[in-house]
């Protein structure tokens, strides 16, 4: 699949657009400075905090956003468990069958796993692992190049 190009300026904080790059959905989040603060909370609740386990995250993901810069994440969308894609979440707060100090993130429909805002996945959930961090690099301020 060619590099998709990606306007990031076009993407208002709190807010995420899908592309399709190689036949998978990718996200792009632009994080809110409260969904940053939000991450650092939820780490003792996560399967792999630091993103320790191979193959789902680049060097340059391997900090506490994972991502290249705070502010924008960049992930497949597709549950690392058996393929299916998590409905966003991202209001914090108490909601329905989730914490009551829920930071936002993403839910899995298939068989419950959760993700926070950067798609590390819950303890004691079926997903092995935390969304995939797919090559993606900036070439200017307001723009991306995923692949
Ligand atoms: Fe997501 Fe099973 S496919 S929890």
């Amino acid at each position: 699949g060619a590099p998709v190009e990606v306007d990031i300026s076009t993407i208002p904080p709190g807010q995420m657009r899908t592309y399709e790059w190689r036949g998978k959905p990718v996200w792009v989040i632009h994080r809110t400075p409260e969904m940053l603060e939000g991450l650092s909370k939820v780490n003792g609740d996560l399967a792999d905090p630091n993103s320790d386990r191979p193959g789902y995250t680049p060097p340059y993901a391997k900090n506490e956003w994972r991502s290249r810069k705070p502010e924008l994440w960049v992930g497949v969308g597709i549950c690392t468990h058996l393929g299916c894609s998590p409905t966003p979440r991202f209001e914090p707060g108490a909601q329905p069958s989730l914490p009551d100090d829920w930071q936002g993130g993403s839910l899995c429909p298939c068989h419950g796993s959760w993700f926070d805002m950067a798609g590390r996945v819950y303890k004691n959930k079926p997903a092995p692992d935390n969304l995939e961090v797919p090559p993606y690099q900036y070439i200017s301020d307001s723009k991306i190049v995923i692949g």
